[in-house]
């Protein structure tokens, strides 16, 4: 049996995964690692899929937004040391000590709180990476005062070890430095000061991919590699530059579902945008705005087929589009691409966020769970993750 039932995939191909791995490996000094960023089921290409395939390829570490997304990597039977970039809940603490997974803090309560717990439970000890603000305005420390208290309430926590220090940037992708310089110095600064307190440093880290590639030295211990392990460069600026040549791991397919000549002109979709002219052919393809595939791309995105682009008409539905071909082309069951590569045309994710006003990060994680993920080895598929598999559906005709 197929193991799912609508032809709409994305495809994720683990070679690209791999080689952006050894991009980022060779671009870095060899003393600093790789913290690979699977938040977000791995910005939509599957979080479990690509931290395999990450660690495997040279990636020591991994991180996620939420300890809900660590539990999923454990589950999967991932044993990498996991950190969780943002807030978690001092009751959720127990959790992230029976997985191992290191969590972020930034306030003595927190740790107050959540050494008090673990202590209650007689847990093991959990890794504790402490953030600091140094430009970014969302969490973190903002002072060195603070941060020393910080780190002395994690001295004093018999139930937390102090196993990191990191800063997050905010301009990092830009051509104008000052800001993240500004903010590197800043970070520095900490650093100096907790050395003149006489503390040995934990792991260090500040890199998202941008400033990963535009100051490979500023890895310390470890860079955090996000959108770069996708094959995406986190601005048309980073793109522009091209330190470092990525290869997009992620496509979009579908197949035509039906096809129609317009022998008398026709609307298409809700609200009656678009006039099929007669001669035209208009494709409809199984996907929707409920797949991710965003609404604002009605009678704007475009799509692959035959190795040339056609234009979405019409208002994107739900569950489906529909596309004008040329006449006499389409049949049904035939692939038509809408992100990714046909021939030698190409819809990349730069160009759709352009379209959406939005970035290309955004444009991957809004493929949600309806859509099944293929992965690809060699040109080969090595398997599908389909959350809405078949098998879960009856075995037996429900009418026996
Ligand atoms: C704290 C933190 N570090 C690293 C990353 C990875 O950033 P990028 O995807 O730009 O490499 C993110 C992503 O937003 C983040 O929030």
């Amino acid at each position: 049996m197929k193991p799912f039932s609508r032809d709409t995939w994305v495809e994720v191909d683990l070679n690209a995964i791999r080689a952006n791995v050894e991009t980022f490996r060779g671009h870095l000094p060899k003393s600093t690692g790789i913290m690979a960023v699977v938040k977000a089921d791995g910005y939509g290409h599957g979080a479990v899929h690509v931290a395999r395939e990450a660690l495997a390829s040279g990636a020591d570490s991994l991180a996620v937004a939420m300890l809900d997304e660590a539990v999923i990597l454990r589950t999967a039977g991932i044993d990498a040391p996991i950190l969780v970039l943002g807030y978690t809940p001092a009751d959720s603490v127990e959790t992230a000590s029976r997985l191992n997974v290191e969590l972020t803090a930034y306030s003595t309560e927190w740790i107050v709180s959540a050494n008090q717990r673990l202590e209650q439970a007689e847990l093991r000890p959990v890794g504790v990476h402490v953030k600091t603000d140094t430009g970014m305005g969302r969490l973190g420390v903002r002072t060195t005062a603070d941060l020393l208290e910080v780190v002395a309430a994690l001295e004093n926590s018999a139930k937390l070890e102090w196993t990191g220090i990191f800063t997050h940037f905010a301009c990092a992708d830009e051509p104008d430095t000052t800001h993240v310089r500004g903010q590197h110095e800043m970070f520095q600064s900490f650093l100096q000061a907790l050395r003149e307190q006489g503390k040995k440093l934990p792991k260090v880290h500040c890199c998202n991919t941008a400033a990963a590639i535009a100051f490979p030295d500023w890895g310390y211990d470890t860079i955090r590699l996000g959108i770069g392990l996708y094959g995406l460069y986190p601005s048309p600026y980073m793109k522009e530059r091209a330190d470092v040549r990525l290869v997009p791991a992620l496509s979009l397919k579908t197949k035509i579902a039906h096809v129609k000549t317009a022998v008398e002109p026709f609307t298409v979709s809700y609200g009656a945008t678009y006039t099929a002219k007669p001669g035209e052919r208009i494709a409809t393809l199984p996907i929707g705005y409920a797949d991710g595939y965003s609404r604002l791309l009605s009678n704007r995105g475009e799509v692959l087929y035959n190795g040339s682009r056609y234009q979405v008409v019409g208002r994107v539905c739900m569950d489906q589009i529909m596309v004008r071909l040329e006449p006499g082309l389409g049949q049904v069951d035939e692939e038509v691409v809408l992100y990714g590569k046909q021939g030698n045309e190409e819809i990349s994710l730069d160009e759709v966020a352009a379209l959406l006003g939005t970035i290309n990060y955004e444009v991957p994680c809004m493929l949600n769970y309806r859509i099944p993920r293929v992965y690809v080895r060699n040109k080969e598929v090595v398997e599908v993750f389909h959350p809405l598999a078949m098998k879960h559906a009856p075995e037996k005709n429900v009418n026996n």
